[in-house]
């Protein structure tokens, strides 16, 4: 091969490898801040608020109660998932706009404070708590609450907890009232149809301390799994006839007549609008649906409005990223990744969040993470000055509703209220 034209190929192969590299060099992701985050922003400020704080808005929130039971059929009980929502002014606006007082409880704490300020509201564990936790409960429980516990329905996943809560009400001298969970594909634990299941419900018939409420079948693995050839269809209705055994199950033990009045809970947000009708189930429990953290951005709940945000101020703001012991790069990453041309230092960090506004914003792998200063980056467009906030929209609200102390309530362009979260507990 002659020379020269080697040379020609040996530079065409560079180049086009030169052009991929600048292909798949990343694009500067900044830009204008979003008019609804700045309101927000105005309206924290007017506040006179200043620390990282949980933001709901209330007209997305009720948009979203009225999204919710508007998708459900006729004869459909809500239950409020209270670990999702975990603020009794949350769950009691909630209950007053969706008309219902079904919770959903899940630990020991939060059941003795709902049981001491809500009294009436029917309490349906989520999961089942160690018998030693229900006994903590009855200790907790003032004398004039006593009469919330009958309101509790307690949750038995296996023959053992069965026996465990019988003896624990004869102890405590009271009726339990107990629903069974089953497991209709999740595979968390609770009663398959079969021998044990039969004996159970079986043994708290018979039982004089314990009456049976129903059952609790969760199914939130259904929207993870494909569509492609049915699988998605094949595992609803194989959820939904494991459903069914079950109910046959206690039909059997209880008798037909007594089916009516039973509590048949299922779904989460993830699967609420999976049941159209009430022939499995009779109720469905949901809470993050109506805040909607970004787990919850699936296609099912996207008639839900993006309802909660983490805002905190910015403390420091540079032109800059400067990363220690590589400070000598810092003009070839900008170079290369447009997006780290600007630095802010946020008020804390590290939650179970990501970015929304202003738009770009970025984490640092190589900075790492901080609860007491996060770094983020941002591209040439990003401006954002000290004390101006930046927005988060939470990952999950079950715990991180809780890291912020009372909730900022805004509608209208103001931070019309203050809601108190529940005491961290689990
Ligand atoms: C038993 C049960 N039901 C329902 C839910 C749904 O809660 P969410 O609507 O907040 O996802 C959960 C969540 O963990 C659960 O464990």
């Amino acid at each position: 091969m002659p020379e020269l034209s080697r040379r020609h190929m040996v530079l065409g192969a560079a180049g086009l490898v030169g052009l991929g590299v600048v292909a798949s060099r990343p694009s500067d992701r900044s830009g204008a801040r979003d008019p609804y985050f700045l309101s927000l922003q105005n309206a924290l400020t007017a506040a006179g608020i200043a620390t990282p704080t949980l933001v709901i808005d209330r007209a997305r929130l009720n948009a979203n109660i009225d999204t919710l039971m508007s998708h459900l059929p006729d004869g459909m009980g809500y239950r409020i998932v209270a670990k999702s929502l975990p603020s009794l002014d949350l769950i009691a606006h909630i209950g007053a706009r969706s008309g219902t007082d079904r919770l959903m409880t899940f630990n020991q704490p939060m059941l003795n404070t709902l049981s001491a300020m809500m009294p009436a509201a029917d309490q349906l564990m989520g999961k089942p708590l160690p018998v030693a936790a229900a006994k903590r409960y009855f200790q907790e429980l003032a004398p004039a609450q006593a009469q919330a516990a009958d309101n509790v329905q307690w949750l038995i996943d296996t023959p053992a907890r069965a026996r465990q809560y019988a003896e624990l009400a004869g102890a405590v001298g009271r009726t339990f009232r107990v629903n069974v969970e089953i497991d209709v594909g999740l595979h968390r634990g609770g009663f398959a149809p079969g021998p044990d299941l039969q004996s159970t419900l079986e043994f708290i018939k018979e039982s004089k301390v314990l009456t049976f409420t129903g059952f609790m079948g969760y199914e939130p693995h259904l929207p993870g799994l494909p569509t492609a050839f049915g699988w998605r269809e094949r595992a609803k209705n194989a959820a939904w006839s494991l459903y069914r055994e079950c109910l046959s199950s206690a039909a059997t033990v209880f008798g037909a007549d007594k089916m009516g009045g039973l509590t048949r809970n299922a779904a989460g947000s993830p699967t609420y609008r999976y049941y159209q009708d009430t022939e499995i189930a009779n109720e469905i429990s949901a809470g993050s649906c109506l805040v909607k953290p970004t787990h919850f951005d699936t296609d099912l709940l996207e008639p839900h409005l993006p309802a909660s945000f983490i805002a905190t101020p910015v403390i420091k703001s540079f032109d800059q990223t400067r990363i220690p012991g590589l400070e000598f790069t810092t003009g070839l990453q900008r170079l290369w990744n447009p997006n780290t041309a600007r630095t802010v230092f946020i008020y804390g960090g590290h939650w179970l969040a990501d970015p929304v506004d202003p738009p770009g914003l970025a984490f640092n792998a190589t900075f790492g993470r901080s609860s007491n200063q996060e770094m983020l980056n941002g591209g040439h467009e990003l401006d954002i000055s000290p004390d101006e906030f930046v927005f988060f929209r939470p990952q999950q609200s079950e715990a991180v509703f809780l890291q912020f102390g009372d909730i900022a309530v805004y509608d209208d362009g103001a931070i019309v209220d203050r809601w108190p979260v529940f005491e961290a507990s689990a």
